[in-house]
């Protein structure tokens, strides 16, 4: 399908309606959370009207045609990556996925694959939001492993200059992100991967931030774990996904209903994955939206979106730098780097500027953005942040720019 954003964003309902006093929404938060198609939004309806029934129990027709949605949503996620469907977990959200990673290795019996005692070493990068860093944290306080991370240039790379005295022989584990959700890097993982497997590691990527900007196909990036969140990726909220080639040595993480092969008084044994891991009655609405999300975006083509974005990336930087006193955190030039754009201006504090671009229709992040080690680390409190995804196009990254230029007046 040839990419027109202007026929894109005819798919998005939103964008129909007008903001602060009939001005144009201009959405430049994508990164926070995505706009819907009206395929997402039908998709999720139509399971509640339709075919809602708890999947893997029934026997009648609707926990059938649920169990088929569920399972049909997770082939979609498969391939969308170039995984294999047995290993996709449906998840909550990026988070849980991270967390379920971390807490099943805090459940791997003693000796085994997973389990990490005080001579081993977890290591992430001062890149990463809360979510891939906090969990290794607890997890690093209760096994008494050591927590060591890679550190951030002034522009904003990551540092591999110490690549093997960061990565070294009792590193079990490697968590970090695709690409920042701060400053737009996309980090060099060939080279991470390369070391982290050449000691044993694994390797646990955040792509929270790309799943939904560029083709990702697991078996060539060769890591051992993936999370991305659906609501990122135009998919509804409450859904996540976790894909590994190692779930069968990983132990469960919530234990319940569905997860189970056997059940006595005092014991249980396990199902297969992705089974283990999906306790309770799961998120079937939401996971046939990412489905429905994932169909939309294959549709269009994740080389044409990848390419679209890296083109109005461009423009929005152009634009930015012709901004007085405007300092971009983090690289200004496109190599390996996508459209997550922060930003300080002057003297101006980035809620006061957020606020003022706000009265103007436009929609961007301000404060830490959930990386609040990152920020501290770059001399920054907090950043003005603008995102852009599939539908947004150049008159968004001018009305930013007016918008930001208003705030200069205002606040002069
Ligand atoms: N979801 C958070 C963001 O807005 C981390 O970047």
């Amino acid at each position: 399908m040839a990419f027109n954003v202007a026929n894109v964003r005819k798919d998005f309902p939103i964008f129909e309606r007008t903001i602060r006093d009939g001005k144009k929404l201009v959405y430049l938060d994508s990164g926070a959370t995505s706009q819907k198609p009206l395929s997402v939004i039908d998709a999720e309806s139509n399971f509640y009207k339709f075919h809602n029934a708890a999947v893997h129990r029934g026997a009648h027709q609707l926990a059938e045609e649920a169990t088929d949605a569920y399972e049909g949503a997770r082939l979609k996620v498969a391939n969308f990556i170039g995984a294999r469907e047995e290993q996709i977990v449906f998840t909550k959200g990026a988070t849980e996925s991270l967390n379920l990673v971390a807490y099943a290795m805090g459940n791997a019996e003693p000796g085994t694959r997973f389990a990490l005692t005080s001579k081993d070493k977890i290591v992430v990068t001062e890149m990463e939001h809360h979510a891939n860093l906090i969990p290794w944290q607890q997890l690093a306080a209760r096994t008494g492993a050591q927590l060591s991370w890679f550190e951030v240039t002034p522009d904003g790379r990551l540092d591999l200059s110490n690549i093997s005295s960061v990565i070294t022989e009792n590193t079990k584990v490697v968590a970090l992100t695709h690409q920042s959700n701060v400053l737009g890097t996309i980090i060099p993982l060939e080279a991470i991967v390369a070391r982290a497997h050449e000691v044993g590691a694994v390797v646990v990527l955040d792509a929270c931030q790309s799943a939904p900007h560029m083709p990702i196909d697991v078996k060539k990036l060769d890591v051992d774990f993936l999370v991305f969140s659906g609501h990122k990726a135009l998919g509804p909220t409450g859904v996540g996904v976790l894909w590994s080639s190692l779930l069968d040595d990983l132990p469960p993480f919530l234990y319940g209903g569905s997860m189970i092969e056997t059940v006595t008084m005092t014991n249980a044994t396990w199902a297969p994955a992705p089974r283990k891991f999906e306790a309770g009655v799961p998120n079937m609405a939401q996971a046939v939206g990412l489905g429905a999300a994932v169909d939309y975006l294959t549709d269009l083509g994740m080389n044409n979106v990848h390419s679209h974005e890296v083109a109005l990336t461009k423009y929005l930087i152009d634009k930015l730098l012709q901004v007085p006193d405007l300092k971009i955190v983090g690289p200004t030039d496109l190599d390996s780097r996508g459209g997550t754009v922060s930003f300080t201006v002057g003297e101006i504090h980035p809620h006061d500027l957020g606020q003022f671009v706000d009265s103007q229709g436009v929609a961007v992040r301000t404060g830490h953005h959930c990386a609040w080690p990152l920020t501290r680390k770059l001399g920054v409190p907090a950043t003005t942040r603008a995102s852009l995804y599939l539908y947004n196009e150049e008159s968004d990254c001018d009305a930013l720019f007016d918008a930001i230029l208003g705030a200069q007046k205002y606040f002069a």
